[in-house]
């Protein structure tokens, strides 16, 4: 089953006084299970592209379908509803609230789904279970390493159970052994059915993936080479 399907999506940005196409005519349908990773040269519009797949941005044009509901008459309200609901998003930069220890930064977006204290706090630890922090849930993120952290992230991620992970450069500002960790937990949670969508650099990190798409100058390429292939 489909879960997304985007049809020629473009993104035109104002650069100076003109504006720059930076998705050209995008085309990309996502299935339920699918586990995907997306590489490009530095600016070829990766994080544009997963940035509308996540709901943090808007197309100039064309046409997003998520489980079935064209997001396109959408406003900003419903569309964090939409991005609650259905969407885990993982960065580079973890993005974890500096003064929360791990459990509350991964309750959090249970607050926003309106779940009580208690819930919230279960789940949020039973989802760091999940990436290995178990013994951690009270530590605040400058008391963690930067694998943990990430890992934290990943934890949020999940906690509302997304149907989609999306992740953009999950591995990029870790070392190789917290990288092959965090990769571990994406091996893991595609396993158990997730829908996963990533971006690197990495072509060892690509290979986890099961299908690998590459993106030049804001074009997708049409050709899907399978993970786990030597690429030229
Ligand atoms: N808010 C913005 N305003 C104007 N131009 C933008 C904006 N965001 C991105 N761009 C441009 O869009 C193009 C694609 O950017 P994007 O961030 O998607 O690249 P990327 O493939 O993720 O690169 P990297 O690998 O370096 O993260 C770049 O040329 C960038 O300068
Ligand atoms: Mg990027």
């Amino acid at each position: 089953m489909s879960i997304l399907k985007l049809t020629d999506i473009c993104k035109d940005y104002i650069q100076g006084k003109e504006p720059v196409r930076v998705l050209k005519n995008v085309c990309l349908e996502v299935e339920q299970g699918d586990y995907i990773a997306i590489m490009g040269p530095s600016g070829s519009g990766k994080s544009t592209l997963m940035n509308i797949i996540g709901c943090l941005d808007v197309p100039t044009s064309g046409e997003y379908v998520l489980d079935g509901k064209n997001l396109h008459d959408l406003k900003d309200d419903d569309l964090a509803e939409v991005r609650n609901k259905y969407i885990g998003f993982v960065f580079q930069s973890y993005y974890l609230m500096p003064k929360m220890d791990a459990v509350d930064n991964v309750a959090l977006p249970l607050l926003y789904a309106d779940v009580p204290l208690k819930e919230r706090r279960e789940r949020a630890a039973e989802s760091l279970g999940v990436v290995g922090l178990e013994d951690r849930i009270h530590f605040l993120p400058n008391q963690m390493s930067g694998g943990q952290c990430q890992r934290v992230a990943i934890a949020r991620a999940m906690v509302t159970k997304p149907a989609l992970l999306l992740a953009d450069e999950p591995t990029g500002a870790l070392d190789t052994k917290s990288g092959a960790q965090v990769m571990d937990i994406f091996d893991k949670l595609s396993a158990d059915g997730m829908t996963i969508l990533m971006i690197t650099h990495d072509p060892d990190i690509a290979k986890r993936a099961k299908k690998v798409y590459h993106i030049l100058d804001g074009e997708l390429l049409t050709t899907q080479t399978g993970g786990g292939e030597d690429e030229a």
